[in-house]
């Protein structure tokens, strides 16, 4: 009984890992120009049209010969921080239709991907564009905390150590599910390289959480700097993560399992006691 019972529990924590499993592999949803009319109208029809004549914003019918991509990339990332900065097309649109700013809406990459698309706009080689990021300095310290979630991030993405280690961390490390971050800037063209990945987030793994809560320009390379911090450092091994992990796994459940064996034999002569006491 007692082991049926175990065996029940063990299989039922097994699904319940798999189905975790499944669900962080989910793929991402490709950008197409399809998705990016639906965005389009959701996010856009209030105030634009695409032929159809101004309404509070511009006709967008053309958008594209009009501006370049990477100018409509950014407008569309923050209209606000264009605007505050002194654009001077962002400032001339804006007197242009009354004053009445863009409202930053805080879309993903992938969704500024997709509604370019669907504008007409060419797509550009991504990856090596840290436009927002170049002009930022980093600060590791910074980096540090957003990893460990110490400080929460701005768009409510989840802390890296959920999922990742890297030797910057020190002792006890991060989680094991993805890749050890060791070596991450070297991989990816160093602080600059990876401040680009961590804008566009193109993992498999890691598109599900942060798709609709993209890292800010800061926190992009407050991370890069954090993780270009353990550049030629030797990864945390991972054999005896593992095995730290097992044993303490299987430490807690012999815990657990001689607490039951003697629960178990002690409830009878418990009944007994008060039996006799009767
Ligand atoms: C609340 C109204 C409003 C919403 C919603 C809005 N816009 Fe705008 N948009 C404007 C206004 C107004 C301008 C002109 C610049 C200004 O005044 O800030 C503009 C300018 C633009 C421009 C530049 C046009 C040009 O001629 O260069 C583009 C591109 C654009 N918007 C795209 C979008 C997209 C894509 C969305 C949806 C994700 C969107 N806008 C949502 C009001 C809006
Ligand atoms: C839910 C788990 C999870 C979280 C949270 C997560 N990642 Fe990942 N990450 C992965 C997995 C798994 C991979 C491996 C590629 C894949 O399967 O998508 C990966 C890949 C990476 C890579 C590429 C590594 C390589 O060796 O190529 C980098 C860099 C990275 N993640 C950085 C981050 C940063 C920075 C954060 C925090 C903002 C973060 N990740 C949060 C799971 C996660």
């Amino acid at each position: 009984m007692l082991i049926r019972w175990l065996t029940a529990t063990l299989l039922v924590t097994g699904l319940l890992l798999l189905g975790t499993a499944y669900w962080v592999q989910a793929a991402p949803p490709g950008q197409s120009a399809e998705e990016g009319e639906a965005l389009f109208q959701q996010y856009c029809a209030g105030c634009h049209t695409v032929g159809g004549g101004d309404l509070s914003g511009p006709d967008l019918l053309g958008v594209a010969d009009r501006r370049d991509r990477d100018w409509l990339e950014h407008w569309l990332a923050e209209p606000d921080t264009m605007i505050a900065e002194g654009d001077p097309i962002a400032l001339q649109l804006l007197a242009q239709y009354n004053n009445v700013p863009m409202p930053n809406q805080h879309l993903s990459l992938s969704e500024i991907d997709a509604l370019l698309a669907y504008l007409g706009a060419p797509e550009s080689a991504h990856p090596a564009e840290p436009a927002q990021g170049a002009a930022l300095a980093g600060n590791a310290e910074a980096g540090k905390d957003l990893f460990t979630g110490a400080q929460a991030f701005a768009n409510g993405g989840t802390a890296c150590i959920a999922c990742h280690d890297t030797a910057a961390l020190g002792a006890p490390g991060g989680g094991l599910l993805g890749p050890d971050l060791t070596q991450a800037a070297q991989r990816y063209g160093g602080e600059a390289g990876l401040t680009g990945v961590l804008g566009t987030i193109a993992f498999p793994s890691m598109v599900p959480i942060y798709q609709n809560r993209p890292l800010a320009p800061q926190e992009q390379v407050d991370l890069a700097a954090f993780l270009a911090s353990s550049a030629g450092e030797a990864a945390p091994s991972r054999g005896v993560r593992h095995a730290t992990l097992y044993l303490l796994a299987f430490g807690a459940m012999d815990v657990f399992l001689v607490g039951l064996f003697i629960w178990h034999r002690r409830l009878p002569r418990a009944g007994r006691r008060l039996s006799a006491r009767r």
